[in-house]
């Protein structure tokens, strides 16, 4: 069967909706003030803002564990690989965070492709984690 352009808007929807992006609000570079704004919650606030109408949800979170390299953000999908981040700029890499969502929820083996991928999202790689259930393939 043939999906109409509606099912496949639907459809394309739905696979975007799985994709969460978390975004630690409490980051701040070594130069930053302690008192002062957080770029963690600029981040946030910037990634909130490009993802909307994409159906990607962003979640605000306090650290991440990867507090060495701010900022800091993650995405996960059900059935993905999870994803961390770090050494984000507030008023840069959004737009990127929300692009790798969108890779990471349309991937059908659940990795974040290289190809087409933010280069921020390469560089600033930290680490991945497979999806519960997992197995990895042994000869
Ligand atoms: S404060 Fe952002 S990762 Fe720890």
């Amino acid at each position: 069967m043939t999906l109409t352009g509606i099912d496949a808007d639907e459809d394309e929807a739905a696979t975007l909706a799985a994709a969460t992006v978390y975004v630690c609000i409490t980051c701040r570079r070594p130069d930053d003030p302690e008192d002062g704004p957080r770029p963690g919650l600029a981040l946030a606030r910037a990634t909130a803002q490009a993802a909307q109408g994409t159906g990607v949800a962003v979640c605000q979170v306090q650290c991440l564990a990867n507090c060495s390299r701010p900022c800091s953000a993650a995405m996960r999908c059900d059935g993905a690989w999870a994803y961390v981040f770090g050494g984000l700029e507030p008023d840069r890499d959004a737009p990127a965070l929300i692009e790798g969502a969108r890779l990471l929820a349309r991937a059908q083996d659940g990795i974040l492709p290289w190809r087409g991928r933010p280069e921020i999202l390469k560089r600033g790689l930290i680490a991945r984690m497979p999806p519960i259930g997992f197995e990895e393939e042994r000869e």
